[in-house]
């Protein structure tokens, strides 16, 4: 299992880098991420969550292999106009779930584990993970769209929890 790091980390405010070797190490480490995504039992993962600053997330839908999805390199090319409300929250940060705003429908433009493009439209669920995951390439969180003192007071519950766990490590 893959360590996730979390609010607070540097590596998930970092610009990363288009991947450029689609190789079978590449491809290790995208299965180690839907393991480690399943075991999470989360729904997007993106490397930078990984502690890896490069351009690629993995979403999985369903728990299962007809509703995984992996975007190298995306490239959201339309969104509709239309934004519309969902409860998110992000394995990097724990327990936090808040309402965002975000555009309805998407069209992206990626690469797959083999390097192979591809095009999809999206709506719903599935164009919500992929906007979420895209903004974590970008060094952006979804509490970065909430108002400055709900974030603080994350940040602080996210501190808190942190020393206890490294308590119960000792
Ligand atoms: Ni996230």
């Amino acid at each position: 299992m893959l360590e996730i790091y979390r609010l607070g980390e540097d590596v998930l405010r970092e610009k990363t880098k288009d991947v450029k070797v689609f190789d079978s190490a590449f491809s290790l480490l995208i299965d180690a991420m839907f393991e480690t995504l399943d075991d999470a039992d989360g729904v997007g993962l993106a490397a930078p969550q990984i502690g890896v600053s490069e351009r690629f997330f993995i979403v999985d839908l369903h728990r299962g292999s007809g509703s995984r999805y992996v975007f190298v390199n995306p490239e959201i090319i339309e969104t509709s106009l239309e934004e519309v409300p969902y409860e998110e929250g992000c394995l990097s940060v724990p327990g936090v779930y808040r309402n965002i705003m975000r555009p309805e429908k998407i069209k992206v433009q990626a690469q797959n584990v083999e390097g192979k493009r591809f095009t999809i439209e999206a709506e719903g669920l599935l164009a919500r993970v992929i906007q979420h995951e895209n903004d974590h390439l970008n060094g952006k969180l979804f509490v970065d769209y909430l108002p400055p003192e709900d974030q603080e007071k994350i940040e602080k519950r996210m501190r808190k929890m942190e020393k206890k766990e490294k308590r119960k490590r000792k």
